[in-house]
């Protein structure tokens, strides 16, 4: 039977998101439905809203989540209804090229569900990222869905979702960021500081934490940061560099999505080093370098897509270094609140008050 429950939807481009019954059909072939328990507020959220994304309205928001298998369509065999799950916007196919090759992070055919959520009047929702989690419950392909140790908090554990397993894996997975490395993060909002929290995990002797804002830069060292660069006052590339003997960083990510800040990433790198923009430009950005520079300065550009992250592989094993003290996954929750809160949340985003803001229900 289908069911209704309540949930978070964005109607419009710039319209305020608002509180909506919705309809979520019983899970088909390869679908689960998860009684969802935490959703983070992620900046992606926002940028549907603000209909950067597409003009798919009306949106169901949020899509850092965990929460309880309640059932399973036909031929699912991963998970079963009572595992709790942290649920993933790229479930890999195991057919595509990339799969084929035994690369399954870089999965170029990621699934859904393939049925819709609706509005009571019929109306289909476009699910974010595949997700739609501010809600009582959601549909998704149940290979989005994987099982971790139950007694972590839903509140930390979805946060794995999203942003926080971007950053980290921006480090781990996409920056091989390795014992003995000198890194610097560029940004340190959820995901900057994220990766600083990864590279601290990894055994990098030195994280410069770069950012405009005191406030991340003190929240940003609470992370593990070794030294804190505010580059609106100083001269970032210089400042690395300084740190670094001279030379720049091993690693250095880019976590905030703009040609100025991942050009400080190119230069303030160690000849042969390695920039990760793991920052989502938008579709106007342009970027100008010297050819001469990126052949010259030799080493690897790269792009992190959901932190080269196989959730498979990477939830469990982060969950347990939360559970065994290793890794602080708390520190990301800024606050906890209700689903009528959302639009207050972004507010306080768009202003640099938090790190995450968690939904839970
Ligand atoms: N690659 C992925 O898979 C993936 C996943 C999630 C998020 N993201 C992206 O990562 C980026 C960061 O996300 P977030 O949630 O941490 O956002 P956020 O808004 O919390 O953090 C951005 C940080 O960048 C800082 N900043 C802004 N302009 C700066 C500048 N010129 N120089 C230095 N710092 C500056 C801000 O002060 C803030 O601390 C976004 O672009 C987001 O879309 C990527
Ligand atoms: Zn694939
Ligand atoms: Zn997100």
């Amino acid at each position: 039977m289908p069911q209704e429950v309540r949930a978070v939807i964005a109607p419009g481009k710039n319209e305020p998101v608002r509180v909506e019954t919705i309809v979520v059909p019983d899970p088909g072939p390869g679908e689960a439905v998860v009684q969802v328990q935490a959703c983070g507020v992620c900046h992606t959220d926002l940028h549907y809203k603000q209909g950067g994304i597409n003009d798919e309205f009306p949106f169901l928001l949020g899509h850092e989540a965990a929460g309880v298998v309640e059932s399973v369509g036909e031929g699912v065999t991963d998970v079963a209804p009572g595992d709790f799950v942290i649920l993933n916007w790229r479930a890999v196919c195991g057919q595509c090229r990339a799969c084929l090759r035994g690369r399954p992070w870089y999965c170029f055919d990621t699934h859904n569900a393939k049925q819709r959520m609706t509005l009571t009047d019929g109306t289909e929702l476009s699910p974010a990222l595949g997700i739609g989690a501010f809600a009582e419950k959601t549909l998704v392909a149940a290979g989005q869905c994987t099982k971790v140790d139950a007694s972590v908090s839903a509140a930390v554990a979805g946060l794995l979702g999203c942003g926080v397993m971007a950053g980290i894996g921006a480090a781990i997975n996409t920056g091989n960021v390795g014992r003995g490395d000198t890194v610097a993060v560029i940004g340190c909002g959820g995901v900057g500081d994220a990766a600083i929290a990864g590279s601290n995990l990894a055994g990098a002797a030195k994280i410069i934490a770069v950012d405009i804002d005191d406030r991340k830069l003190e929240t940003a060292r609470k992370m593990g940061a070794t030294h804190t660069v505010n580059s609106k006052e100083t001269d970032p590339v210089e400042a690395i560099r300084e740190l670094t003997g001279g030379f720049g960083a091993d690693v250095v990510i880019e976590a905030v999505g703009r040609p100025e800040t991942y050009k400080q990433a190119f230069y303030g790198r160690d000849l042969a080093g390695t920039v990760v923009l793991v920052g989502v430009p938008t579709p106007e950005m342009k970027l100008e370098l010297p050819l001469l520079d990126v052949f010259g300065r030799g080493g690897a550009l790269k792009s992190s897509w959901y932190g080269d992250c196989l959730p498979s592989r990477d939830f469990p094993m982060l969950i347990d270094l939360h559970l065994q003290g290793r890794l602080d996954l708390g520190a990301f929750v800024t606050e906890t609140i209700r689903l009528d809160e959302v639009e207050q949340a972004f507010e306080r985003m768009h202003h640099g008050d938090v790190l995450r803001s968690v939904v839970v229900l």
